[in-house]
């Protein structure tokens, strides 16, 4: 099992990301269920879900942690509020894509299940020193939490065992030409982070925008998950009603895309994805290209060969590509597994 940290924004695809990880997490073990030994070995151990400010104020993201939390049946998963700003820019926030909750207007339960009271950071930086295994951390919105982290305590980088990202975009972004949203709404934090993964050797992936908006929720996709009969998979079917019109206006898509999700399906099947080892930073200085992911160099992808991501100068694995179907494929089997 993958020791795994979840920070998030919740946000659409930040809710139908984290009901696939609960889907993938112990959880699974449901009377009449047996799994297979490669599905044993992609299973995520959710050791706990951090929240930032992002598509919404933490206030209201904590809060949707949890109400997914309990809709995905786990009321035990532990969640904790992050940083309530970025490191250095005001907060920008996308309530006009997310809707004023974060979710799309759908209406959840006041959640039961406490907030912890512990800061999201320390939570980190707690939770990486006292694990007795690597621990996988997927990225899911604004990098300040980590960004933090890693400045208060730089030594958990030796107990990271790979970041996955949902960030930047190599093409256009989706907030202004250059700039996606994560990387935009906190450039600086998002430079920290890519800074240590040369600096201190941290394995990091991105799963740019480029990549994310080749996951298009089709209405067949879509229809397949209302299709699943349960509540996990009627909710994400009703959030995803009125979910990225914009972009499906101006980029001509057929659905919108599920960007955050691709974290988890990476750490799931990684073998969905092409990725490439490269150079790259992000903008911190312009104001008009603010949060503009920079790829100075590009690998072939094999590294210097040791297989350790290090030691061939590149400081991040970029995404390039993803099979849609089985992400889809993957998604919907999942869900099909929560109540
Ligand atoms: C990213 O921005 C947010 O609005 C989404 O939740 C996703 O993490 C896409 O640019
Ligand atoms: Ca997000």
């Amino acid at each position: 099992m993958t020791p795994l940290l979840i920070d998030c924004d919740p946000g659409i695809d930040d809710a139908v990301a984290l009901l696939l990880a609960i889907a993938s997490s112990a959880f699974a073990d449901l009377p009449g269920q047996v799994a297979g030994d490669g599905e044993k070995s992609s299973r995520f151990n959710i050791l706990g879900i951090t929240t930032v400010a992002g598509n919404v104020s933490v206030a209201t993201t904590e809060t949707n942690a949890r109400c997914i939390c309990e809709l995905g049946g786990r009321p035990e998963l532990k969640v904790f509020a992050g940083c309530p700003r970025p490191l250095v820019r005001q907060p920008v926030f996308a309530e006009h894509v997310h809707g004023a909750n974060g979710l799309a207007g759908v209406e959840f339960p006041t959640p039961r299940m406490p907030l912890q009271s512990q800061h999201g950071v320390d939570f980190l930086i707690e939770m990486l020193l006292q694990s007795p295994k690597k621990v996988a951390i997927a990225m899911l919105g604004p990098l300040t939490n980590l960004a933090v982290a890693l400045i208060k305590a730089p030594q958990i980088a030796a107990q990271i065992d790979r970041v996955v990202i949902m960030g930047g975009a190599v093409g256009a972004g989706n907030v202004t030409s250059s700039a996606e949203f994560n990387f935009f709404a906190d450039p600086h934090a998002a430079q920290v982070v890519l800074r240590a993964g040369r600096e201190q050797g941290i394995d990091l992936t991105l799963i740019p925008l480029d990549v994310t908006h080749q996951a298009i929720a089709t209405p067949a996709r879509r229809a397949a998950l209302a299709a699943l009969g349960n509540r996990a998979g009627g909710t994400v079917a009703r959030m995803l009603e009125n979910y990225g019109l914009r972009e499906q206006g101006q980029r001509g898509f057929a659905g919108p895309p599920l960007h955050d999700p691709c974290v988890m399906a990476y750490l799931l099947e990684p073998g969905l994805f092409e990725v490439k080892r490269c150079l790259a930073m992000v903008e911190t200085e312009s104001s008009l290209t603010l949060g503009r992911l920079g790829v100075a160099r590009e690998g072939d992808g094999q590294g210097d060969g040791q297989g350790d991501g290090q030691g061939d100068g590149y400081n991040v694995a970029i995404a390039q590509s993803i099979d849609a179907d089985g992400f889809y494929r993957l998604l919907t089997e999942r869900l099909a597994r929560l109540g």
